[in-house]
């Protein structure tokens, strides 16, 4: 008789044998560029943690003030008894910050991704969407009854096609703002261009850019200037904002109202924790008067970005934090990462499903918080072990 415990039993053996099964490493440290996992310390290359605000004393601070102040927890929704005044303060503070009408916050950019699309789209529209957006937006597309239209990866010619023959009544173009294997930003200049001639909205994801991409660090548009012109910008607290947990969507009033009202994810969960509201509106106190993250994370990423070239490795993107190593061969890239891993330097290889087939890689995130001395030991390693691997 068929048994769950057979059944998935086997597909995790699968899993196993297939060679993507995902080990979880314990962390026994706040997360940090120097943390302790398997019992040992190592520097840490593969964190979201782009402004080094993992483990900031005043963002800690605020949280533990906050729990003071508002207590640790809201038990309930939003719409019921759960929102206070810090959460309209975040979420005009996270308006301001991108120049757009009104914002709503979510647990997380996942429910934000998930709740969007089947809300404010309805079986007359059209979704156009990047075939390499993160999943969350895939899924919340899969949950709208708008026509849905796939584009081959950032090509701007096939997008055309799709808009031009659609006859739809409302068009939206969703992409990731910054594609997180390859630490490449969307060509967002030509999908605002497109976006124009078809009458299309534009949404972008910016999970891997909001707070420090760009001349004001407020994300993909700002890095190619065309920050007003993005309907809808979704992304998270998870990353550069602190790291902890939380989502947003800012756009228009109506947008947001109407997410409000009818989105799943809002109506039907928790309201974010008080201490991560206050914690969350510290980052941007800080990311708003102190430039001095964002600039530190530059110059480490055109520092390590520069160097590693130099000792001949093939990178992909031009000048984000994520840096992808590219390795072509999977078993290569796994043991690149173990003999890293022997000299201290945590970084994961990525392959196959997860990247195309022959583009294995390791991948690096710098932080602000990386010194010199992290960067230049780092740097050593990967000389050394690409040499034993015969990689360069
Ligand atoms: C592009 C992108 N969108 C959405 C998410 C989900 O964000 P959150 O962790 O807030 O759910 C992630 C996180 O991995 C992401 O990289």
């Amino acid at each position: 008789m068929a048994n769950i415990k057979n059944i998935l039993g086997n597909q995790l053996e699968q899993i196993k044998q297939d060679g993507t099964y995902k080990h979880e490493r314990i962390i026994q440290t706040p997360q940090e560029t120097e943390i302790d996992v398997l019992g040992k310390t190592v520097i840490n290359f593969c964190a979201n943690n782009y402004l080094g605000l993992s483990n900031d004393i005043a963002i800690k601070k605020a949280a533990i003030e906050a729990i003071d102040e508002w207590g640790f927890g809201l038990s309930s929704v939003r719409f019921i008894c759960g929102t206070q005044t810090i959460h309209k303060d975040l979420e005009n503070k996270v308006s301001e910050f991108h120049g757009k009408e009104d914002t709503i916050l979510y647990s997380s950019c996942f429910d934000a991704n998930g709740g969007l699309f089947e809300t404010i789209l309805s079986k007359e529209d059209a979704v156009f969407s990047d075939e390499l957006n993160h999943a969350s937006i895939i899924d919340g597309i899969r949950l709208s009854k708008a026509e849905k239209n796939r584009y081959k990866h950032a090509d701007m010619e096939h997008l055309e096609e799709l808009l031009k023959n659609s006859n739809a009544r409302l068009k939206l173009i969703a992409t990731d703002g910054v594609f997180s294997m390859d630490g490449v930003v969307a060509p967002l200049k030509n999908i605002v261009m497109l976006a124009k001639k078809y009458d299309a909205m534009v949404m972008v994801d910016d999970c891997h850019a909001t707070g420090f991409l760009g001349n004001e660090g407020k994300g993909s548009g700002d890095y190619h200037d065309v920050l007003s012109d993005i309907d809808i910008i979704t992304s998270t607290f998870g990353k550069a904002l602190g790291g902890a947990s939380g989502g947003f969507v800012s756009a228009s009033k109506e947008i947001v109202e109407t997410l409000r009202q009818k989105s799943r994810p809002y109506l039907f969960s928790n309201s974010l924790a008080p201490a991560l509201v206050a914690a969350c509106i510290k980052v941007f106190d800080i990311i708003e008067n102190d430039q001095s993250h964002k600039e530190r994370l530059d110059k480490n990423t055109m520092y390590f970005r520069e160097k590693i070239k130099q000792l001949g490795f093939d990178i992909k993107g031009v000048d984000h934090p994520i840096v992808p190593i590219m390795i072509y061969d999977e078993k290569k890239a796994v043991k690149m990462s173990e003999e890293l891993l022997k000299k201290n330097i945590y970084v994961i290889a990525f392959s196959y499903p997860v990247v195309a087939t022959g583009q294995a890689r390791i991948r690096v995130q710098i932080s602000s918080s990386h010194t010199s001395e992290q960067l230049d030991y780092a740097l050593q390693a990967f000389h050394n072990v690409g040499t034993e691997l015969n990689i360069i």
